[in-house]
């Protein structure tokens, strides 16, 4: 009888393992690591390959390069991977260059040979689960893409013929309909905006998604330009799908882009992550204004914490191209880890303090860093996500509670989720003062885990700390024995 029910329970382990694993629930415990496929690594693992940002044209990175450098992702902690759509695109220099980023497919029943062939995608899947580290992919459901102002709509795949898509015109970004039915691009590469009401439309992309995700057996979909689809079809694509999937709005209004919930397991926190990137990039900022929106994320959104967390993306300009000072870039990198709730996302070059402002600058060639991990800001996240995958094996409450803010002067704000307490200042390099941190046990004894440093809280439960522009990051010294951290 014991090996019966033995057998039959590794069965139905087996058997729902790949729904488990792929649930927004699972999703939530992890941290992710933002790729652009071109520009990450090449197969030949060059380190001088040359790539210049502003000719935006395809620079070698592929499926077989990531492949070789999980070492370099999964050192810093990390436990997903997102990557750039991998559906074939319009091929060519257009005025706007090439279409290495992947948001131009214009044949979803092929991929992109740039980045490898078939298998090369099926074994980098395979050997993130070998690491327990989750794949997320980006799908473009919005448009098929063609060079210049005339579609030969016979090109495209699947959707091969006009009746597929919304007759053309240019996107009034005042205008709510517009936004979701007029078409994007411009005449060097026009998006022909595909009919997401269209109920064939729909049965299509829906067995279509729903393949993709088994034959390459994909964790996770990232799906772009949620605001240009009208809500009801994205229900259907993320039933379809089977797996967690995490929305892109590109808006800062909490009242635009938490309702979105409704539809979509999660969204990228954007009103967090521009409130957050005032906040923290000048002292002149008041940092009321960060908490009064991440108060708003967490009053208006269903479930906070199944939200991706980021302070870079491929649309933004990094954080480097705006401040140069460490502490302030070590802030931004807790506050992305640990500080705003939800699931943290860091876009690849973050950590090596890359410096590229608007796109196409932001899409530098990893390579070109040498993989280096030191005199940046590698330790430093991989300090946060070994800190936070052990809070959360612990069972420690941080997962699932909404953080806490207190604002303890116009410079200095403290964040508290589970046991996990933070202060964090904007005042830069040496600044924030003294504070007083309240709440603890009396005589409790704290680790600062990016330095290891003991701090210990007075008989009434006080804290005093000095300041030194440094994010303070802080736990209990009984949680964390036999943690392997800070010693202990
Ligand atoms: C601290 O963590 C323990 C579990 O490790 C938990 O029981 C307790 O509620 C946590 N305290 C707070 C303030 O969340």
């Amino acid at each position: 009888m014991y090996p019966h029910t033995i057998l039959l329970s590794l069965a139905l382990f087996y058997l729902f393992q790949p729904t488990i694993a792929a649930s927004p629930s699972a999703w939530r415990s992890r941290s992710i690591y933002q790729v652009v496929t071109d520009r990450f690594a090449r197969s030949d693992g060059s380190t001088t390959f040359p790539c210049s940002t502003s000719d935006r044209l395809y620079c070698g990175g592929s499926w077989r390069g990531i492949i070789n450098h999980l070492d370099y992702i999964s050192d810093m902690g990390f436990t997903a991977i997102w990557i750039s759509p991998i559906q074939k695109q319009v091929e060519g220099d257009t005025y706007e260059g090439e279409a290495y980023h992947g948001y131009w497919p214009n044949n979803l029943n092929q991929i992109n040979e740039h980045f490898g062939e078939k298998q090369d995608l099926l074994d980098l899947v395979a050997e993130c689960h070998r690491r327990d580290i989750f794949v997320m992919l980006d799908m473009v459901f919005n448009h098929l893409a063609s060079q210049g102002e005339d579609m030969t709509w016979s090109d495209l795949e699947p959707f091969n013929d006009e009746r597929f898509f919304h007759p053309r015109c240019p996107i009034d970004w005042g205008n709510e309909a517009s936004i979701q039915n007029c078409w994007m691009g411009d005449g060097y590469v026009s998006l022909a905006d595909v009919d997401t009401e269209n109920t064939e439309v729909i049965e299509t992309f829906k067995s279509y998604i729903s393949n993709l995700v088994d034959e390459f057996s994909f964790d996770g979909l990232r799906l772009d330009a949620v605001r240009n689809i009208p809500k009801p079809f994205w229900p259907e694509i993320t039933r379809a799908s089977n797996v967690y999937c995490q929305g892109e709005v590109w808006v800062g209004d909490a009242n635009v882009v938490a309702p979105y919930q409704e539809y979509i397991d999660g969204m990228h926190n954007y009103p967090v992550k521009e409130a957050a990137t005032r906040a923290f990039i000048s002292s002149t900022s008041d940092l009321s204004e960060l908490i009064t929106v991440a108060s708003d994320m967490q009053s208006l959104s269903k479930d906070l914490t199944l939200f991706g967390n980021f302070m870079e993306n491929h649309d933004n300009p990094r954080l480097a191209s705006i401040t140069q000072d460490f502490s302030r870039l070590q802030t931004a990198a807790v506050w992305n880890i640990l500080g705003a709730d939800g699931i943290p996302i860091v876009y690849y070059g973050q950590e090596q303090k890359y410096a590229g402002a608007k796109d196409p600058a932001n899409r530098e060639a990893l390579w070109l860093s040498g993989y280096k991990t030191t005199d940046n800001l590698v330790p430093t996240f991989a300090t946060l996500n070994r800190f936070r995958n052990f809070v959360i094996a612990q069972g420690d409450p941080f997962l699932t509670t909404l953080a806490q803010y207190a604002l303890l002067t116009s410079a200095v704000m403290s964040a508290r989720k589970g046991n996990v307490t933070l202060v964090l200042t904007n005042a830069g390099n040496g600044g924030g003062g003294n504070v007083v941190l309240q709440g603890f046990a009396a005589g409790m004894e704290l680790v600062e885990m990016l330095t290891c440093g003991k701090l210990v809280a007075d008989q009434g439960g006080s804290l005093a700390l000095v300041l030194n522009g440094n994010p303070i990051v802080l736990y209990p010294r009984s949680l964390l024995q036999e943690s392997g951290l800070c010693g202990l």
